[in-house]
């Protein structure tokens, strides 16, 4: 693991920025993964930001998300898809049939999760995913227990999480509501990661993710085991760790 503090949020998502143009770069058909959040939303907009400044040519890359809401519209303000829209391929114009999404809703799940690991698999595999870090250690919908082994699949969402959306979406008690995620073994065979962290909630987990055991119960501690995983925090979510 490589960890890089940065100074600012600011300077956070200017070099994580950098990093997905970069892998932009790498490969004219690049596929390159987002994960959507508080602090993936800054790091998107900052890279459409240096687009525009750039000229950068996105137009052969696949974009995709690593993670859905399960049981909500596609077009609920808080579904990945949306959010990934309204932050990244919307503004740039990257057409549908280059931005790649897990469904929201499905009658057969683990049917859409193969196809969906099936087509970036065609499209030449995954070249670099950005992912963000859950207070409990999660990866995508990877909560604490994941096995390590699993792949894409339906899994659960946390309990502030789910009722949030519930709130927001007022879907009633009884509807069961999900995420359906890329597993951790399918997040480890992308040929390169990088994680980002902001703020002091993140501090604690951010110690256990890079100090301590790899272990099942901290899902992002196997990162650990990739061969080119980079870290970005900013100052607080630093604070924690013996550097
Ligand atoms: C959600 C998403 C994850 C994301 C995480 C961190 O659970 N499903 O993909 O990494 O939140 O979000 P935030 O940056 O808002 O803390």
């Amino acid at each position: 693991m490589r960890i890089l503090v940065c100074n600012t949020p600011a300077e956070l998502d200017r070099r994580a920025a950098e990093m997905i143009a970069d892998a932009v770069r790498s490969r004219r058909d690049a596929v390159v993964g987002l994960s959507t959040g508080r602090t993936t939303g800054d790091i998107h907009r900052a890279f459409v930001r240096l687009v525009r400044e750039t000229g950068l040519d996105c137009s052969g890359v696949t974009f995709f998300g690593q993670d859905e809401v399960a049981g909500v519209p596609r077009a609920y303000a808080g579904a990945c898809y949306t959010m990934l829209k309204n932050e990244l391929v919307g503004p740039l114009g990257i057409p549908e049939e280059r931005f790649l999404m897990l469904p929201t809703e499905s009658d057969d799940f683990g049917r859409d999760c193969r196809a969906f690991m099936d087509e970036l698999e065609k499209r030449g595999g995954v070249d670099f995913l950005f992912l963000g870090l859950g207070e409990n250690g999660h990866l995508g919908f990877n909560q604490p227990g994941s096995p390590f082994g699993a792949g894409a699949r339906l899994s659960v969402m946390y309990p502030e999480l789910q009722e949030r959306i519930r709130r927001e979406t007022g879907t009633p008690a009884d509807k069961p509501l999900g995420g359906v995620t890329m597993g951790l073994k399918d997040i480890m065979q992308a040929r390169k990661l990088v994680l980002a962290a902001k703020g002091p909630s993140k501090a604690a987990i951010v110690k256990k993710m890079i100090e301590g055991p790899v272990t099942e119960d901290v899902p992002a501690s196997v990162l650990q085991l990739h061969p080119d995983c980079t870290v970005l925090l900013d100052r607080e979510a630093a604070s924690q760790l013996a550097l």
